[in-house]
């Protein structure tokens, strides 16, 4: 839709442009700013040069998202100083996690808010507008927001996120989270299944990814994590559920049982390892050793078959000698995961590993352990894939190849990516959100290739 404002500058001051960086609980969180201020009678615009509101919705998680987001704001600053009614303000994590810092740094910044506090910021953006407040930080951590009133709709062609607990109350000792996010919280059943059936009904989408820190924790009046899925199923017509993340130490096996029996219930499954050694994962705090993890694994492969996997792994953490970080890429090899994410070790403020860790492995170390694990993934992910190659899966088209116009860009259940032609007679604009019988013919570490085998529901609608 065209921003009705791009002709009329007297609306200028109700112009919001939200800039996202980290997960896709971000992403969602953008989206509820995004209603919240839409309520206020604010439209995105597609750049800051057009807004009189920047908010940049930050993350914290990892050095690389600090450094980017200062660098942002350091290049909007002329905006500023072109119009010094604009209003900038940083939102999210890196909000929570350095508060009232970052206003020292000389940074071009009106206002920070943390995740818990975005109902604050009508009030917020107005006094800084009549000059009532200035250097705002609010960052009070809840412990039981979790804007289950709004339906902020984060949709992007046939997918959806829908945040459904937020916080994490696991605190392993190199991570964040639950300082900037805060404790666990879960929505009501009732308002997600309410959430997804309006994404089906109004907004045409086939696929919703259920987000939280660590889903398994889900339990809303004693329902859990499996008992959300069931009534998802039961009470929605989405065509594909998916989730992330969950924990390994306390995974519910009963949600494997339901992925094999339900179609709908995608096969993939995001299962973080961070380290393949037990006592790496003990100074971690993971709750889990390398024995737990890799049975698991097994369990799950045995009742889902085709099953999908993708981790989280971490190199040189503290203490992290060779022969541990070996054990790490032994447990890769055994593992033989679809796809990774794979990071070098930084020291985040206020973790246990800071407070009591010496981050002791030297950069180049960590660089070159980073590389060869990517280096083992890549190769394992290029073999998984070329062992696909004639076989046959229903996907859901997603958009078009970005490579070219004539192919389209699909995944499968279990979360891998196919490219495949656009069928004969068909435009590409017709052919997203439908899902077609495609047979694999090629394969790379990160794609396959497909042909169409045959239409599947071939009706539109
Ligand atoms: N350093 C490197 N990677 C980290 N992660 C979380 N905290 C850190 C850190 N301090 C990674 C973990 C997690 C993913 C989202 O980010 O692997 O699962
Ligand atoms: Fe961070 Fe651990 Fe919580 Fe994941 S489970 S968000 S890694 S503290």
């Amino acid at each position: 839709m065209k921003p009705l404002h791009a002709e009329k500058p007297a609306a200028a001051a109700l112009s919001l442009y939200v800039e996202t960086y980290g997960c896709q609980m971000n992403e969602y969180d953008s989206g509820l700013v995004c209603s919240i201020l839409g309520e206020e009678g604010f439209d995105s615009v597609p750049t800051p040069e057009q807004a009189g509101v920047i908010l940049l919705n930050t993350c914290a998680i990892r050095e690389k998202a600090h450094e980017k987001v200062f660098n942002r704001l350091s290049a909007l600053a002329h905006l500023k100083r072109r119009n010094p009614g604009t209003v900038i303000g940083v939102l999210g994590c890196m909000a929570q996690n350095l508060g009232d810092d970052l206003f020292a740094m000389g940074l071009p910044v009106d206002f920070m808010l943390g995740p818990d506090n975005y109902r604050e910021l009508p009030r917020v953006i107005q006094n800084i507008r009549s000059g009532a407040e200035a250097g705002i930080s609010i960052t009070q951590l809840s412990r039981s927001e979790t804007y289950a009133d709004l339906a902020p709709r984060v949709v992007s062609g046939c997918l959806a996120f829908v945040t459904i607990m937020r916080g994490c109350d696991n605190f392993c000792s190199f991570c964040v989270v639950p300082y900037t996010r805060g404790r666990e919280r879960s929505r009501s059943v009732e308002s997600i299944v309410s959430e997804v059936n309006d994404l089906v009904e109004s907004a045409g989408v086939k696929e919703v990814t259920l987000l939280g820190q660590n889903v398994n924790s889900f339990r809303f009046e004693g329902l859990y994590f499996v008992d959300l899925i069931r009534s998802i199923l039961r009470e929605t017509s989405i065509e594909r559920i998916r989730f992330t993340s969950p924990h390994p130490h306390d995974f519910p096996e009963e949600l494997m049982e339901l992925m094999a029996a339900e179609p709908r219930f995608c096969s993939h499954v995001h299962l973080p390892l961070q380290s393949g050694s037990s006592a790496v994962l003990e100074r971690m705090r993971r709750d889990y050793t390398r024995e737990d993890y890799l049975r698991l694994l097994r369990t799950m492969r045995n009742m889902v078959p085709d099953l999908g996997v993708s981790t989280d792994i971490i190199v040189g953490f503290c203490g992290e000698s060779e022969a541990e970080f070996e054990e790490t890429l032994s447990l890769v090899e055994e593992a033989r995961y679809d796809m990774a994410f794979m990071f070098r070790y930084s020291e985040r403020e206020l973790t246990y590993a800071r407070k009591n860790l010496p981050d002791d492995v030297a950069e180049p170390v960590k660089l070159q352990r980073l590389e060869r694990l990517i280096e083992v993934q890549t190769r394992i992910s290029q073999a998984k894939n070329a062992d696909l190659v004639g076989k046959s899966y229903a996907v859901l088209v997603e958009g078009r190849s970005r490579r070219s116009a004539l192919e389209l860009m699909s995944r499968t259940a279990s979360n891998k990516v196919v490219i495949f032609p656009v069928p004969e007679g068909e435009s590409p604009e017709a052919c997203m959100g439908r899902t077609f019988e495609v047979v694999i013919t090629g394969s790379s570490a990160a794609t396959l290739r497909g042909e169409l085998r045959q239409p599947v529901g071939a009706a539109r609608d």
